[in-house]
C-alpha cells in the first residue's frame, strides 16, 4: 500500500475475506507508526496466500521482507514441509521481522536472509517454486533475471508495485526516470517471457507463470 485511503470496497472484502490475526494487525500498526505503511493490503495478503495453495508451492522466495507482514500471510498457507526465505536489505527491518516472526506459530517456516538481494539470491540454494518481488523498483528486472533463471517451467512469479505508483503507463516523473525505466523493461520482459497479468490492485500486482513451452 502506498495510498493508505481505504475504501467501503475495500472494506467489505477485508471484513468478508482477509481477516487479519491479531499479529498481523499488531505489524500493520507499528509500520504505520514509523510511516512505513508500504506492505501489502490484507486483501493482497490474502490473494498471495491462495497464490500459494493453488500453486502448491513449497520453496518461495520473497525479495523486500520490511516487517514479515507479507512473509506471514504466505507462511501461513505453506505446506508442513514447506518454506519461505525473505531478503531484507536494511538491518532494522531484519531485525523488525525477525520479531514478528519470532511473535508468530511461523518461526520455522521462514528464513530472513539479511543484506542486498541482488547478491544475497545468487548464494540462494535449494528449489524454488515461487517468487515474490516487492522490493526496490530499480530492482526489479534483475530480479527477474534471478526468477526466470532458478524457477522450473510453470513457477510462479508475483511482483507488486508494477503500475509503478500510477506511472509506468504514462511519462516518466521528474527525476524518477531510473525507476520508471527500470519497470517498464520488467513489464515488457514479463509480457514477453511470461505467461502474465497485471491485476489492478491500487499498486499493481504482476502474476505470472513461466512458461512451459
Ligand atoms: C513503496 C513501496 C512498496 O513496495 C509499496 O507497495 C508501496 C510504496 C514505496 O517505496 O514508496
Ligand atoms: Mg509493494
Amino acid at each position: 500500500m502506498r495510498n493508505q485511503k481505504v475504501n467501503t470496497r475495500d472494506n467489505y472484502i477485508r471484513t468478508l475475506y482477509a481477516a487479519e490475526t491479531e499479529l498481523l494487525t499488531q505489524i500493520r500498526n507499528t509500520l504505520a507508526e514509523q510511516n512505513l505503511s508500504i506492505h501489502v493490503s490484507p486483501e493482497e495478503g490474502k490473494l498471495l496466500q491462495l497464490l500459494v495453495r493453488m500453486h502448491r508451492a513449497k520453496h518461495i522466495v520473497e525479495i523486500g521482507t520490511l516487517g514479515g507482514y507479507s512473509a506471514l500471510w504466505i507462511a501461513a498457507a505453506l505446506p508442513a514441509d514447506g518454506h519461505i526465505t525473505t531478503f531484507e536489505k536494511s538491518s532494522e527491518r531484519a531485525e523488525m521481522a525477525r520479531k514478528h516472526i519470532a511473535a508468530s506459530p511461523y518461526a520455522k517456516k521462514i528464513t530472513v536472509v539479511e543484506g542486498d538481494a541482488h547478491a544475497m539470491l545468487r548464494e540462494h540454494k535449494g528449489k524454488v517454486d515461487m517468487v515474490f518481488i516487492d522490493a526496490e523498483k530499480t530492482g526489479y528486472p534483475d530480479y527477474l533475471e534471478w526468477a526466470e533463471q532458478h524457477l522450473p517451467a510453470g513457477g510462479l512469479l508475483v511482483a507488486d508495485n508494477t503500475f509503478l505508483f500510477d506511472t509506468v503507463f504514462s511519462e516518466a516523473p521528474e527525476g524518477e526516470a531510473k525507476m520508471w525505466n527500470a519497470m517498464r523493461q520488467f513489464n515488457a520482459a514479463l509480457a514477453e517471457r511470461f505467461e502474465a497479468i497485471i491485476l489492478p490492485t491500487a499498486e499493481g500486482l504482476s502474476i505470472a507463470l513461466k512458461p512451459t513451452k
